[in-house]
């Protein structure tokens, strides 16, 4: 273990006790999806997680900015103490990953882009892939790169979704409003008769870790014959391998802790609202990066 600018770095992994988290961050409580399905496939992992609510929507910003929170965001967990470190943000996973693996060269990271494209591969039937994302995450081209990697035939249309962040961070997660902006956005994309490129979407990736939140609407929207594509449980599955490939150390006794950049009373009702499982208040500890 070393000490760099008054943060622990693991330079190596058989250093970290088996006592420790799993550190998770999103922006906000859309991460919440990769923590909910971390937990059903390992419930036996400690997860410690971070929303970065007092800087998000990190989906609008530019590539430098996201990357700076992102290796910021770590560098907090991994001061805490954390076995590996999952970035359950698409737009941070797009940009920063490799910023935040080699911050930490000991510590085993895990983005969400890699999952989603791994799930779209296979699930679309035609290769007409549709990814519904933030602004940062389609202009990073991220998933257009990792879907051409598993299939040439595919074709790609990364569609900026903005407002989905902050209906999901609202608690706004179907109805009539969601339904109108989905259409808006996404509605002629499955419109069997004027696709774009005369071509109807197959699959539509939820390409931001909020999005599953509005899975229902979007579902609706996009039509019987349309996958949907939610990273959450190959990212769970994913940190299995590469948690095993490291032979790391297997927590015990499970729990989830979480923490808010800002306004923790607002986040432990959002996350107790969209998350029933945790409880209606789970408790959420405030602090700054
Ligand atoms: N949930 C994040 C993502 O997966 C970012 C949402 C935002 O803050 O814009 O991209």
């Amino acid at each position: 273990m070393t000490s760099q600018h008054g943060h622990t770095v693991f330079t190596s992994f058989d250093a970290i006790p088996a006592t420790y988290p799993i550190g998770i961050f999103d922006s906000g409580v859309g991460g919440l999806t990769i923590a909910a399905a971390i937990r059903r496939t390992m419930p036996d992992e400690k997860l410690l997680y971070l929303g970065d609510v007092a800087r998000q929507p990190y989906g609008t910003k530019s590539p430098r900015t996201v990357t700076r929170y992102a290796v910021q965001a770590s560098e907090f967990l991994v001061e805490k103490g954390i076995k590996a470190l999952v970035v359950a943000c698409n737009t941070a996973s797009a940009v920063a990953l490799d910023a935040i693996s080699e911050r930490f060269p000991g510590l085993p990271v895990l983005g969400v882009v890699e999952a989603g494209a791994d799930g779209a591969a296979r699930a679309s039937a035609r290769g007409r892939i549709v990814v519904a994302a933030t602004e940062g995450t389609c202009r990073s081209e991220a998933y257009e790169r990792a879907i051409a990697l598993r299939r040439q035939d595919a074709t790609v249309r990364c569609i900026p979704c903005p407002l989905f962040v902050a209906l999901a961070e609202e608690g706004l997660t179907d109805g009539p409003i969601v339904e109108s902006v989905a259409r808006h956005y996404l509605g002629s994309l499955f419109d069997r008769d004027k696709g774009a490129d005369g071509e109807a979407g197959d699959c539509l990736v939820l390409g931001c870790t909020h999005f599953p939140l509005l899975a229902p609407a979007l579902a609706r929207l996009a039509g019987p014959g349309v996958t949907l594509v939610d990273c959450a449980e190959a990212t769970a599955s994913m940190l299995v391998r590469l948690l095993e490939g490291r032979e790391a150390p297997r927590g015990s006794g499970g729990g989830l802790q979480l923490i808010s950049t800002d306004a923790p009373e607002r986040f432990s009702r959002m996350a107790g609202k969209l998350f029933p499982a945790m409880g209606p208040s789970p408790a959420v500890e405030l602090a700054d990066l």
